[in-house]
């Protein structure tokens, strides 16, 4: 297998082609941005980090049948994955209000919910990522039902799966955000899950493991995502 010419460089990684075209490799970057890149920083090793925890919970996904992009680890900061046409929709999933969802509706954060929440966002930095709903997406073509069905249930499944495996790490998953994408007619998990797109905060302290150590200027920031690391790397 070649790596060939860069195809894409999105703010946290890389694609590039390879000599199948069906194949694209996908390589992380130490680049971190929030608030639609208003703020940029570099988090020394979390091409690494991430690289290596999305490896181990796509393999996890992948275990429990739910498919997903990834085919296999490449290096420390790439992964070979299948080529995907993303869906221009990031799902997110809420347990617990944070982030957007406590300043768009002015509910604090730490409210844990009765359900867990989907939202749709569509993929517009210019327009920051605004919400749209099931009726946006079939009206704008963006999906079709069929496809935003699977999307759907397959993103309360992922939920289920990663609340479980974060749980039995002492961590409340509280909320993350999915890419999806079609390979050969099939809709497939995409993208990357890491603490860029999740947050977790520790049990009994509250303490936040994930990107908003960056978003908010908490400090520590390497060392939690090297400790995330171990975290998810350690069998339970
Ligand atoms: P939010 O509360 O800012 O909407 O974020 C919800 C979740 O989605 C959180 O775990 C971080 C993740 N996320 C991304 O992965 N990319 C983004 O651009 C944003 C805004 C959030
Ligand atoms: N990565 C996103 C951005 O730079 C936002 C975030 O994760 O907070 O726009």
């Amino acid at each position: 297998m070649k790596k060939l010419n860069m195809l894409y460089e999105g703010k946290a990684k890389k694609i590039f082609a390879t000599d199948n075209p069906d194949h694209v490799i996908q390589e992380f970057k130490d680049d971190a941005t929030a608030f639609d890149a208003t703020k940029r920083g570099t988090i020394r090793g979390k091409s690494v980090v991430n690289n290596k925890i999305s490896v181990r919970l796509f393999e996890l996904l992948e275990s429990k049948g739910v498919e997903t992009h990834f085919i296999k680890l490449l290096s420390d900061t790439e992964m070979l994955v299948k080529k995907l046409a993303i869906v221009p929709v990031e799902v997110t999933i809420r347990n617990i209000v944070a982030g957007g969802m406590s300043k768009l509706l002015g509910i604090e954060e730490g409210l844990v919910l009765k359900a867990p929440v989907l939202e749709y966002h569509f993929k517009n930095d210019a327009l920051h990522d605004p919400l749209i709903n099931d009726y946006h997406i079939a009206a704008l073509d963006i999906a079709t039902k069929a496809e935003l069905d699977i999307i759907q249930n397959r993103s309360f499944e992922i939920n289920n799966i990663l609340k479980h495996f974060f749980s039995e790490r002492r961590l409340d998953l509280v909320d993350f955000k999915l890419e999806f994408g079609r390979h050969k007619g099939k809709i497939l998990l995409g993208d990357e899950i890491s603490p860029d797109t999740c947050r977790f905060w520790e049990q009994g302290t509250g303490r936040k493991m994930d990107k908003d150590r960056f978003r908010r200027d908490l400090g520590r920031i390497e060392e939690t995502y090297e400790e995330m690391l171990n975290i998810v790397l350690n069998n339970k």
